[in-house]
């Protein structure tokens, strides 16, 4: 990868860590296990995309810092609660995430369930404070958060996924999943770094949707390859869950090897679709090489 990006990932990544620290209730404010969980769940650990989709995204445009800093903590807020949803016994059923025992196994299901409706309502009141945008684009910025994370988004592709363990879906019934699951909250981290600069037009939008749209398809198919090619210590996450639990997934619909040539092929469309952006699109650019790329 390119030595600039390690660096610029790097550096979000710790900014992204010193924000979370900020922004979630301290573990000794009442409830204190209920933030202790929160924090435990969310600080320390993951590779941070989603946020650092929204810091690529908003690199397009003049940025409003308090709207950006809200929206990067906000996506992943999401993002870990539905990780910690994902993880309990109705669901998937884990015990490691991000190289740690799972919320449920940490703490209790009850306090598991409760942070996942903290983290949810939290990302919503961070989006919702006053930043320097307007208020109807601040308005546009919480929908398209809220729609991707629920049962047209995120949660309904969750929903289809418990559906159909042990079935057999067509490409395009698969990818109608990866699509709702995943792709839903990727597009929307790239849209709210778009958001987050006044300045940037729909058509600017509409680029950038054009290129989180198949690199949220993209992130899901090698979420699969990498579930089948690596062991449980570099995952963080228990290797060979989806073959153990007759998941459909990209793997067992088209094999290891095609699987990972559509990702490539998806996410050279998603590098494509960025050329109306320009050269304030390279760390996007690499964040969907580093999607492929990635051992985790
Ligand atoms: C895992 O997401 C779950 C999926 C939606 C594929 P990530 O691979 O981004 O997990 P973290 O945040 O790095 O732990
Ligand atoms: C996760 O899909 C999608 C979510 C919304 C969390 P997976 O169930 O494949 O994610 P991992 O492999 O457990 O991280
Ligand atoms: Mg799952
Ligand atoms: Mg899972
Ligand atoms: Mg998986």
């Amino acid at each position: 990868m390119n030595p600039d990006f390690i660096a610029w990932q790097k550096h979000a990544q710790a900014q992204m860590e010193e924000l979370l620290n900020r922004l979630l209730p301290d573990g000794n404010r009442l409830p204190e296990t209920l933030h202790q969980a929160m924090r435990y769940a969310a600080l320390d650990g993951g590779k941070r995309l989603r946020p650092l989709l929204v810091l690529a995204a908003s690199q397009v445009g003049q940025v409003d810092e308090t709207a950006l800093e809200a929206a990067m903590v906000a996506v992943e807020c999401i993002h870990v609660y539905s990780l910690v949803h994902d993880d309990m016994p109705e669901m998937d059923n884990d015990s490691l995430r991000r190289g740690k025992p799972t919320c449920h196994i940490q703490y209790n299901q009850a306090t598991a369930l409760l942070v996942g409706d903290a983290l949810q309502t939290l990302a919503f009141d961070l989006l919702s404070r006053p930043s320097g945008l307007s208020a109807v684009r601040q308005l546009r910025m919480v929908n398209v958060l809220a729609r991707a994370s629920g049962s047209l988004g995120m949660a309904g592709g969750q929903a289809v996924d418990l559906a159909n363990v042990g079935k057999a879906m067509s490409q395009s019934e698969l990818e109608y999943m990866h699509r709702l699951k995943t792709g839903a909250l990727i597009r929307a981290a790239v849209a709210l770094g778009g958001l987050s600069c006044a300045d940037v037009s729909d058509d600017g939008l509409s680029a950038l949707d054009q290129y989180a749209d198949k690199l949220g398809l993209a992130f899901q198919v090698i979420d699969d390859v990498l579930d089948c090619e690596q062991d449980s210590a570099t995952l963080g996450k228990t290797a060979g869950k989806d073959m153990a639990a007759n998941k459909p997934t990209y793997v067992q619909l088209m094999g290891l090897n095609t699987a990972r040539d559509y990702a490539n092929q998806l996410v050279a469309e998603a590098i494509s679709a960025l050329l109306p952006l320009g050269s304030a699109a390279g760390c996007l650019k690499d964040l969907a090489l580093y999607a492929v790329r990635r051992s985790y």
